[in-house]
């Protein structure tokens, strides 16, 4: 962190020797003096509120477009230090996870809190892979689309849909109805993702396998052709476990934020989904694994890479895959997600544009316009490399991010749910808008 004193530091007293967890502020419109509390190296924003000027006035509001310094919420999912470049499931470092884990046991730590038991884990497996099946009505929305519909706006409108086949989804405080539709969901991301790629290649739906892995029997909905039993390639089912693992969950992020937003409404967790999944289609958060694809195509060639860079330095492109909200360190997902890559190629065959993705990383990390900025490789930025190895188009890339966040997307909603402090979110504004004026009529206007 930068060791320079901030401006609004007004004096650098040496603390009290009885140090009290409280903030002491002087408003000088009045001379006030106000003390508030400091709990979780917070203030309440409410807190400000009694700092006016006049009795009449609304009081201090605390002002942060885009949040980048307000906590919407308290959590115990997932822990992150953007400066260590830590990241943690219930305590659990995504390191150790990636290496002992699976997605589905990865996702039960991450919806109830602890790694479940052998008989847990039966359990919880066996009901996923049995809510796996979509209603068949569901088929006539894939028909129409159109042949190069993105699959992300498929997602999301078929995600909604299933809202409409189980009403029951609206009981949202009955704990047996919630951990019904976290079984429906988990288990039919996959269908509803592979049936829109299939619809985007003209192929038949292949139904799931229930003797298939959860990540093996996506691959068996997405790839089978005319063989009788699908064998997914051990090499690559395992890649794909690890990288829905490191795409589980990332505290409140912008998707985490829309489901905890739209879900405080108490709509049904269909709709919240629905609602996430549109915020991550976007290029600066779920959409950027594509956008980096495009990106390394539209470079063409590492010898291109420095002109590239000197368009992102004049501002005139982002380099996509870099830089991230929190981390200001190399995002520990990345680092991973690099490694996996070449055991990917290994069996699919080398990926020619790691080649000038490695070029864009080595530049980036040694010029000091990224330096200055603490922009380092962030999850999406290799991602994209192994997707398209394995056989994926470009725009399935925000698909396969959004299949695993949805049990984080889950724990979040639920979360929020529970929480006594937690109502419907209603943000304040700041109003700079015109004062009272009256209608003028039309043929006086102009
Ligand atoms: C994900 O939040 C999460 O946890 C998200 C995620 C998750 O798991 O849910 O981690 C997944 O969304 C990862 C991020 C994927 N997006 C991209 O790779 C798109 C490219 N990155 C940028 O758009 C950007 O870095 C963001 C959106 C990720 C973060 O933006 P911030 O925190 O608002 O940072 P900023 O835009 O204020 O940037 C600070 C400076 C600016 O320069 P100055 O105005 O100070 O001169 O850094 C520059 C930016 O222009 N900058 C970049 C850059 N990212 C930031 N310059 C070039 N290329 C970039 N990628």
């Amino acid at each position: 962190m930068s060791s320079t004193k901030p401006e609004s530091v007004i004096n650098d007293k040496a603390p009290s020797a009885t140090r009290r967890d409280t903030l002491s502020i002087t408003d000088n419109r009045t001379g006030r003096q106000y003390e508030l509390p400091i709990k979780n190296e917070t203030v309440r924003a409410l807190d400000l509120r009694p700092m006016k000027v006049n009795d009449e006035d609304f009081g201090l509001m605390g002002y942060d477009p885009a949040f980048t310094n307000t906590a919407s919420c308290s959590s115990k999912i997932t822990f992150i230090d953007g400066d260590k470049g830590i990241l943690r499931y219930r305590g659990y470092s995504i390191e150790e996870l990636a290496e002992k884990s699976t997605y589905i046991e990865t996702a039960y730590l991450i919806l109830y809190g602890e790694l479940p038991d052998k008989s847990q884990l039966a359990d919880w497996s066996y009901h996923v892979t049995h809510h796996t099946f979509i209603h068949e009505s569901i088929k006539k929305f894939l028909d129409g689309f159109h042949y190069d519909a993105h699959p992300m706006g498929m997602l999301i409108s078929t995600v909604a849909a299933l809202s409409t086949f189980y009403p029951d989804a609206k009981d949202i405080f009955n704990p047996e109805s919630r951990r019904k539709q976290t079984y429906r969901l988990i288990g039919k991301m996959p269908t509803l993702a592979a049936f829109a790629y299939r619809h985007s290649l003209g192929m038949p739906f292949v139904y799931p396998d229930n003797d298939l892995s959860y990540c093996g029997n996506f691959l068996n909905m997405l790839f089978r052709t005319t063989e009788l039993k699908y064998r997914p390639n051990p090499t690559l089912e395992r890649a794909l476990d690890i990288l829905f693992i490191l795409h589980a969950d990332h505290e409140q992020n912008c998707s985490s934020t829309a489901m905890r937003c739209v879900g405080s409404s108490h709509v049904d967790p269909y709709c919240a989904t629905a609602a996430a999944t549109a915020a991550l289609y976007g290029p600066l958060h779920g959409g950027a694994n594509e956008a980096v694809l495009r990106m390394l195509v539209e470079i063409g060639s590492i010898n291109n890479v420095p002109a590239y860079i000197k368009r992102v330095k004049a501002g005139e492109k982002l380099l996509m895959g870099f830089g991230h909200r929190v981390y200001k360190n190399y995002d520990p997902r990345a680092r991973i997600v690099k490694h996996i890559a070449y055991e990917v190629f290994d069996v699919m065959g080398k990926n020619p544009l790691i080649e000038i993705a490695l070029e864009c990383e080595r530049i980036a990390l040694e010029d000091d316009y990224f330096v200055s900025r603490r922009l380092y490789p962030n999850v999406d930025f290799y991602t994209g490399l192994i997707y398209q190895s394995m056989g994926f188009p470009m725009t399935m890339f925000p698909v396969l991010f959004a299949i695993p966040r949805t049990s984080g997307w889950i724990a979040q909603w639920e979360e929020m749910l529970l929480d006594p402090e937690q109502k419907i979110s209603r943000p304040r504004q700041v109003y700079l808008g015109h004062d009272l004026r009256s209608y003028t009529p039309l043929d006086r206007r102009g």
